[in-house]
C-alpha cells in the first residue's frame, strides 16, 4: 500500500520573517509571512528587537497557516524548522516552537538549512497545477541579503558551493546603495522600482574583477559613494535629479556582474539546468537578463514565482518533506548555527 502523503509544517524565523506555511507532500497548502516593520527606522534588521518580534509573531502565524491550509493540528506529520544560518536568536525562537509543538503533538522534528531550502523552494509544487522542476545535476545562482553564490546541485541535500562572494552580498550591494540614496530598508525592491524609469547606461561602474567564480561588491558600493560624494560637491541636487538614472545603472552592473560567472560558471560544468533563487532573485532586471541568457545559451531555466524568492516557510517545509521520505528526523537537542554550513 502507498504510504500516507505528510502535512508538514514549515517554520522560518532565520531574520526578520516570522513565516509558517504547510505543505501536503510537495504541494503547497499554506505560506503565511509577516515582515518586521519595526527595522525599517534603523536602516538594518536589529537583531534583539528581531528576536523580539518573532516571540510575538510566531503562534498568530503558525496558527494561519494551519487554518489557512484547511486542516487541524493534528494531521501534521512533522515539523521543519530553520537551524541555520541566521541570526541566532531569532532562529531560536523558531526552533523552540517547533520543538515543543512536536512534543505536544508527538510528531517528530526535521532541521532545514536556510540557504538550501532557498535552492529547494523549486521543487514546491502550487495549488492545482504542475510545474516542471530542475532535473540534477542544475546550477544554482543563490542572491539573497547575506550571500551570493553559485551552487552545483547534484541531488536535494548534494549542494557544493563553486563560487561565492568574497565581501558582500549582491542583496547588500542592493540595500547599501539605497541606503546611500535615503531611499529606505530594505533597499533592493525600490531601486528595482525607480531603475525601471531611469537609464541603465547613464553612469558607468567599473565591474568588480575577481579570479574563478568568486564575487565580489564591496568595491561596487564604495565606488558609488564616492561618486556619489563627488557630484553632490557640484550639483547638491544631483542625487535627487539623477535618482532613477542612478538606480538602473548601478543595477546593470550588479545584474552583469552575477551573469557573467554564472555564464561561466555554465561553460565551465557543461550544465545547462539553471536555477535561480533568494530575495535577489526577485529583481525585474536580474529575472530578465536570465531569461535572455538562457535563451543565448540554450539553458532551461528556473525562476521561482515571488513569493518564493525572499525568506518564506513553503522551502523549508519542501525540505522537510525531503527529509521525511528519507528518515531524517531532528534530535530535541538541536541548536541553531549561524554560519553556512555545506
Ligand atoms: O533571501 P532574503 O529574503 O533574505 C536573506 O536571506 O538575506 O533576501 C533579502 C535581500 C535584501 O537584500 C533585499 O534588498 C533583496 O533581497 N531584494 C531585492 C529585491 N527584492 C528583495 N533586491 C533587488 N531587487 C529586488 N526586487
Ligand atoms: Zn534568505
Amino acid at each position: 500500500m502507498a504510504e500516507k502523503i505528510p502535512f508538514i509544517l514549515g517554520i522560518e524565523s532565520s531574520c526578520d520573517d516570522t513565516s509558517a506555511a504547510v505543505l501536503h507532500g510537495d504541494r503547497l497548502l499554506s505560506n503565511i509571512i509577516a515582515s518586521q516593520a519595526v527595522h525599517e527606522k534603523f536602516g538594518g534588521v536589529v537583531p534583539e528587537l528581531a528576536s523580539r518580534a518573532h516571540q510575538q509573531n510566531i503562534i498568530p502565524v503558525v496558527n494561519q497557516a494551519i487554518v489557512e491550509a484547511g486542516i487541524t493540528k493534528d494531521q501534521l506529520g512533522a515539523v521543519c524548522f530553520t537551524r541555520g544560518p541566521g541570526l541566532l536568536g531569532s532562529l531560536l525562537v523558531g526552533i523552540s516552537f517547533a520543538k515543543s509543538l512536536a512534543i505536544g503533538l508527538d510528531i517528530p522534528i526535521i532541521e532545514a538549512d536556510h540557504m538550501q531550502s532557498h535552492i529547494l523552494a523549486h521543487f514546491i509544487q502550487p495549488k492545482g497545477e504542475v510545474k516542471p522542476v530542475p532535473r540534477f545535476p542544475f546550477l544554482c545562482l543563490t542572491v539573497s541579503g547575506g550571500h551570493t553564490q553559485i551552487v552545483l546541485v547534484r541531488d536535494h541535500f548534494d549542494m557544493t558551493v563553486l563560487g561565492k562572494t568574497i565581501d558582500d552580498a549582491a542583496g547588500e550591494a542592493f540595500d547599501k546603495v539605497a541606503k546611500i540614496m535615503g531611499l529606505g530598508y530594505p533597499g533592493g525592491p525600490v531601486v528595482d522600482r525607480l531603475a525601471r524609469e531611469g537609464n541603465t547606461m547613464a553612469f558607468k561602474f567599473a565591474r568588480p574583477r575577481i579570479d574563478g567564480l568568486d564575487y565580489s561588491f564591496s568595491g561596487l558600493k564604495t565606488s558609488f559613494l564616492y561618486f556619489v560624494r563627488d557630484q553632490l560637491k557640484v550639483n547638491p541636487q544631483f542625487m535627487e535629479e539623477h535618482k532613477t538614472d542612478l538606480c538602473a545603472s548601478m543595477q546593470r552592473t550588479i545584474v552583469e556582474t552575477l551573469l557573467v560567472k554564472l555564464v561561466k560558471a555554465a561553460k565551465e560544468t557543461g550544465i545547462r539546468e539553471v536555477a535561480v533563487a533568494g530575495g535577489v532573485s526577485a529583481n525585474s532586471a536580474l529575472r530578465t537578463a536570465l531569461l535572455e541568457t538562457a535563451k543565448k545559451y540554450r539553458w532551461n531555466m528556473y525562476i521561482p514565482e515571488f513569493a518564493f524568492t525572499t525568506d518564506n516557510a513553503a522551502m523549508i517545509a519542501i525540505s522537510g518533506y525531503f527529509k521525511y521520505l528519507k528518515g531524517e528526523f531532528a534530535s530535541q537537542d538541536a541548536t541553531p548555527y549561524a554560519r553556512q554550513h555545506f
